[in-house]
């Protein structure tokens, strides 16, 4: 024990006098203003339960390109639209990589996937490979049936609680799973036919290992020692998911050429070994893919409904005011379908205010500096992590007017859109990181949302009061409702 302790002393020791040795490098260039931070610790002891809305508060008070040192790792975050677009357009090019963490190195296959992946060639051809195979409109349609079959299984299963009290958080999530594992596995994963745990318990202790916070994310020193025991964990859990996608591998090695629609994986395995094709890929990088797209494509739609879906639920006219337009356009003698989408503008505007309020990543992802880069005249070094705080840019009052309330109607005659050219909106990011899936991801939460305002009317269960809602927001890898939503659905269609 002593000598642990010894060893921890010396560590920190190390690390002051790098630090130190740090601070004093950059040479009299300018680093952004920032928080007075302790030494060693830097501004860790600064975060709390809701990251996005600590550093909103800092910002307001040191500016919107603000420096902050998380232990031995230096973070720029941003928090306006105009900065956001000088870090995501005008140097983009520079901070397009990700950080190496170890959640990602031990259970991602040692980011060899896109999600997590350094930026280079490899990342590149990979995400020009998903660009155009998994995430082209031909593809995309491709699984319309499948998609509208899934939306029609929840509002049966719905339909029968008519007038009871649904979770409606738990519902709307296994639908997401469903559809998830059949577009890139090709079938339903269910518990009973996947290893003794489950498969919605092998994705939950993945996500929990990989959002504990690690002190070996930013103390790379101490974290050799693994204090926290977390490599074990990371590395059993990275074995669980090889096993899995091995045996799915395997069984589309099999079934090969059997005339039905292509998923995922019969593409991705297209491409893997070949010689002549333009993006090799090796076996696992497949796997990296696999895991991307569970992890990025399941629970990105179901946090976003699950918020839209409460705000209308805290907003009776805006909730009346919806159906009224589902009502008009598709009436009451059928449910939506896909081809509708385009014709429901107050539906868009509900989603926007949405996203603008509840961004599922309210920090993006991390992005990394691959040089030392001068931005507004401050210097940003090479290796630091960029934080983009779209939530705080959601609540920036030089963009948008009372921007604490839910207002669908701000947008109105307004050209803003979340596709990552608005910088004031920016829900899927922007450059050359943004979100691939986020064609897809519109098209299931405009789909299912209108669905379930169609479908139904909608009552909170105990005589709660919709401003008694509580909306209290659980941060993670998706900042998800703290408390699952409960509601209670009346059918109101004709048939
Ligand atoms: C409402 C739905 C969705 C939202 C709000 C969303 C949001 C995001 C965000 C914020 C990022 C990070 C951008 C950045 O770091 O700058 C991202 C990246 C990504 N998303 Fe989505 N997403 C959604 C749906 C999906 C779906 C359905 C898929 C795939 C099935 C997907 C696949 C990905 C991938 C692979 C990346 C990593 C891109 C890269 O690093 O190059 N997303 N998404």
């Amino acid at each position: 024990m002593a000598s642990t302790w010894t060893m921890l002393a010396l560590f920190a020791l190390a690390a002051y006098i790098l630090q130190a040795t740090i601070r004093k490098k950059k040479n009299g260039r300018r680093l952004p203003p920032g928080p007075r931070g302790l030494p060693i610790l830097g501004h860790l002891h600064m975060l709390g339960r809701f990251p996005h809305r600590d550093l909103h508060q800092l910002a307001k008070k040191h500016g919107p390109i603000m420096y902050m040192r998380f232990g031995f790792v230096p973070n720029i975050v941003i928090s306006s639209p105009e900065a956001a677009k000088q870090f995501l357009k005008t140097h983009d090019h520079v901070f397009a990589s990700r950080p190496v963490i170890q959640a990602v190195k031990y259970v991602a296959f040692e980011q060899k996937g896109l999600l997590f992946g350094e930026y280079g060639p490899a990342w590149r051809s990979m995400r020009k490979l998903c660009a155009l195979e998994l995430f082209s409109n031909a593809k995309i349609n491709s699984f319309k049936s499948m998609r509208e079959e899934e939306v029609g299984l929840l509002i049966q299963s719905l339909k029968q609680v008519d007038g009871g009290a649904v979770d409606v958080s738990a519902k709307v999530s296994s639908m997401s799973v469903e559809m998830t594992c059949r577009m890139v596995f090709g079938k339903r994963y269910t518990d009973e036919d996947f290893d003794e745990k489950g498969f919605q318990s092998m994705i939950q202790e993945g996500m929990d290992v990989s959002s504990t916070p690690n002190i070996a994310d930013y103390f790379p020193y101490v974290g050799a020692l693994d204090l926290q025991g977390l490599k074990p964990r990371m590395k059993a859990q990275n074995k669980v998911y090889d096993a899995f996608f091995e045996k799915i591998i395997d069984e589309h090695a099999q079934a090969r050429d059997q005339g039905k629609t292509k998923d995922f994986v019969d593409i991705l395995l297209a491409y893997m070994g070949s010689e002549d094709a333009e993006y090799p890929i090796d076996r696992s990088r497949v796997k990296a893919i696999m895991l991307d797209m569970l992890v990025a494509g399941m629970d990105t739609p179901t946090t976003t409904i699950e918020w839209g879906l409460s705000e209308l639920l805290r907003d009776p006219p805006v909730m009346k005011k919806l159906q009224k337009e589902l009502d008009e356009v598709v009436g009451m003698d059928r449910m939506v379908e896909e081809s509708d989408l385009e014709n429901l503008e107050y539906l868009d505007m509900v989603l926007k205010e949405t996203f603008r309020l509840h961004p599922v990543a309210p920090l993006l992802l991390p992005h990394e500096s691959m040089e030392d880069c001068t931005v507004n005249g401050f210097h940003i070094p090479k290796k630091s992590r960029i934080t983009i705080n779209v939530w705080a840019i959601g609540q920036d009052p030089n963009a948008w007017t009372d921007p604490e309330k839910f207002f669908p109607e701000r947008f109105v005659g307004s050209s803003i859109d979340v596709k990552g050219q608005d910088y004031q909106l920016l829900p899927f990011g922007s450059g050359r990181r943004h979100c691939p899936g986020m064609q897809l991801g519109l098209i299931v939460v405009r789909l299912l949302l209108a669905q379930l305002v169609h479908c139904f009317d909608w009552e909170l269960p105990n005589n709660i009061l919709p401003n008694e809602l509580d909306m209290t927001e659980l941060f993670g890898h998706v900042t998800t409702r703290a408390n699952h939503l409960v509601a209670i659905p009346k059918y109101r269609l004709h048939k």
